[in-house]
């Protein structure tokens, strides 16, 4: 995995900067004065074709590259490198009409029709052998272009069809879960299927979780995920292992929605790629909002990735055009995002998209050449960020370090937001955004890490609301703690194993004897309702009747249903402490609980700045220089002490360095 990422940052000479390129929508007279303008902002990575299946193959089995051709003999005659995509993201109308088969069933068994994109069943075998018959032709035609740098493939996997309930999909998920369980009774063990009369005597009497009468199995919906997953993922490896085989020299890749996507476990994926790409998008129109979203997929994306740098594949220049309201960046905000996307470690900028599209579903879309030409905000940014770029080019290849771990799992995630709990108030994604806030906000760096890692490492170990653990996860951090490590647990925690079955004898049962309490019950609280704690804090959403059998009470409820009940706990052990907190603090109170949590395992931050700018240090790797970021989030001159060039204007920090409301500072430490 990792050499062949330097081969790619060696061939752009350092950060890759460009974005999705689709020429297929202009006319030949615009691909020029694409590539001259490509070539003013400094872009050197464009990723083409991710679109283009009816026009590469308008007819089964006929291709047409004659386009393409020029397409990509005019950017490396730009010395513009290529990430190519296979193009098979969106099938063509041939495709499903020849085979109706492979369109998708949602739940409700309705098929969704072509139309848009993405309208396939990843599990359907008549998809599988055209994408592989055009990734084929592909990989023979371009494998030794001089431009091509990198494979994309397909594009965001399952993004808009996550699961497929369609016969297909049902015989292949059986063939899933017999591989899986071996025998029926392993499967109704795992299923506890002695409820509601679900026994299956026959394979084939088993289905894929369609919509049903009451509350599903949750057992069979949490299987059903993760056969989805690996569905989606059988279709990438498909194509890469053709792309392998052809052209072994060039690294795949295929572009992840960490952070966004719910329903793919990336984990699974991440040994699977040469290199981790992610997409992302920002859901928020407050700049504080923006950053720490970003810095959160960053550091997932870095989980993901084994701490390896990896790629930013799409970001938006300015507005998107798929939610309610489309927020067009502020001047300056997309120059902050950017370097703060590579201060997490990414290798790259890329956009979607270059050119405005002028027609289509997303032409409202923002792109770094809008509708308006090159007299414009956008272009200029563009421009800039293209010079950032090649200002800070050392910075490839290093890494970020942190030592506090936020532990991340996608089936937990599922798991947590099933039908049939306590509350529909606890969610996952708020909680971990909730803690990851208040780490952000006294710059203290966070890798996203999943509950199996290694954890040695790290003086903290956060744990929000991670409901479902396996046994070999719970084990981890058993051995963590026993080892002396810093930990905190979040309510709603170590509930379920892997398959929904509660591990019993007392709440929260993985984390039980670590963290020295037990629960008896939930006592949620009525939506918009809120607790007082006995130091100040304040709460929501969840109380439980707790024990602190073997803990320090370092709070406890002054009102709701349980006054006088221990929330807040401290199991002090080997050196290090277990801390539970039993209610989902408000966001100003679980800010000073992880301030004496973080204080109480020795976790420094990068260093001290005012509210509202972040800081982060990337390093080459053991004792090469760092890189410091400063990224000002606020309207206001921060001041920060820093020594060494700063790399985007090439001037020197002596001590202390001034960076404008809105700015953005490199500072190389050597
Ligand atoms: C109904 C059903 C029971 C059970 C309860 C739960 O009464 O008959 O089987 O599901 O609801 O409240
Ligand atoms: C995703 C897709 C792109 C485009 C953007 C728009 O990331 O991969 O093709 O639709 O969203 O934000």
């Amino acid at each position: 995995m990792q050499a062949l990422t330097i081969d790619l940052a060696a061939a752009l000479g350092g950060l890759a900067y460009g974005g999705d390129y689709a020429p297929e929508q202009w006319p030949e007279e615009v691909w020029a004065q694409d590539v001259r303008l490509m070539r003013e902002a400094g872009v050197n990575l464009v990723t083409v074709g991710v679109f283009a299946w009816a026009l590469l193959e308008p007819v089964e089995g006929r291709y047409e590259f004659g386009w393409l051709d020029r397409v990509l003999d005019l950017l490396d005659g730009a010395a513009i490198k290529v990430d190519l995509a296979t193009a098979t993201a969106s099938p063509p109308p041939w495709l499903s009409l020849a085979y109706p088969n492979s369109l998708p069933v949602d739940e409700d068994g309705r098929q969704l029709w072509p139309g848009s994109r993405q309208a396939y069943c990843p599990s359907s075998p008549d998809f599988r052998r055209a994408a592989g018959g055009l990734t084929e032709a592909l990989a023979t035609r371009y494998g030794s272009h001089p431009a091509l740098v990198l494979w994309h493939v397909s594009n965001e996997y399952g993004a808009h069809v996550p699961h497929c309930y369609c016969d297909t999909s049902a015989v292949a998920f059986r063939r899933w879960l017999a591989a899986q369980y071996g025998s029926i009774e392993a499967l109704n063990q795992a299923w506890a299927t002695a409820f509601w009369s679900q026994c299956y005597a026959d394979w084939a009497q088993v289905l894929p979780p369609r919509a049903s009468p009451a509350q599903r199995n949750p057992a069979q919906l949490l299987d059903f995920y993760r056969f989805s997953n690996d569905e989606h993922l059988a279709c990438f490896r498909a194509e890469r292992d053709v792309l392998r085989r052809l052209t072994p020299q060039v690294p795949v890749t295929t572009n992840f929605m960490i952070a966004h996507a719910k329903w793919v476990d990336y984990r699974s994926w991440a040994g699977e790629v040469d290199v981790v790409s992610n997409d992302h998008y920002s859901l928020s129109a407050a700049a504080q909002d923006i950053a720490i979203d970003a810095a959160l997929a960053g550091d997932i994306s870095r989980g993901v990735s084994g701490g390896r740098p990896w790629l930013l594949m799409e970001h938006a220049p300015s507005a998107v055009n798929w939610q309610p309201r489309n927020f067009a960046r502020p001047p300056g905000q997309l120059r902050r995002n950017s370097l703060g996307h590579v201060a997490r470690g990414a290798d790259s900028l890329l956009f979607f998209q270059w050119r405005a599209s002028r027609a289509g579903a997303e032409k409202f879309h923002s792109a770094l050449l809008p509708h308006a030409g090159t007299e414009t905000k956008l272009w200029h940014e563009a421009v800039g960020l293209g010079q950032d770029v090649r200002q800070i080019a050392a910075i490839a290849g290093s890494r970020v370090q942190a030592d506090v771990a936020i532990l991340w799992d996608w089936p937990a995630w599922w798991a947590l937001e099933l039908d049939g709990h306590p509350s529909v108030d606890v969610t996952y994604l708020d909680q971990i955004r909730s803690w990851y806030r208040s780490l952000w906000r006294r710059n203290i760096t966070v890798d996203a890490v999943h509950p199996e890692a290694d954890l040695t490492a790290y003086r903290l170990v956060l744990v929000p609301s991670l409901y479902l653990i396996s046994d070999v996860g719970a084990q981890n951090l058993a051995d963590y703690a026993e080892q002396g490590g810093h930990l905190a647990v979040g309510h709603f925690s170590g509930i379920v194993d892997e398959h929904d079955a509660v591990r019993l004898g007392g709440y929260p049962g993985a984390f039980r004897d670590l963290l020295g309490v037990h629960t008896e019950e939930f006592f949620p609280l009525p939506q918009g309702g809120s607790v007082r704690l006995s130091n100040g804090w304040t709460a929501t959403v969840w109380t439980e009747l707790l024990h602190a059998d073997d803990a320090e009470v370092m709070a406890t409820y002054v009102d709701g249903p349980l006054p006088a009940t221990p929330v807040v706990t401290r199991r002090a052990r080997g050196g290090g402490a277990a801390w539970y907190v039993a209610t989902r603090l408000d966001q100003g109170s679980l800010d000073k609980l992880l301030l004496a949590v973080a204080d109480d395992a020795g976790v420094t931050p990068v260093g001290v700045a005012p509210p509202g700018v972040e800081l982060v240090r990337r390093r080459h790797a053991p004792a090469g220089p760092a890189y410091l970021f400063v990224l000002n989030h606020t309207d206001q001159p921060a001041d920060v002490a820093a020594i060494g060039p700063e790399l985007l204007t090439g001037t020197p920090a002596s001590g202390t360095l001034t960076v404008a409301g809105g700015g953005v500072a490199v500072v190389c430490e050597e």
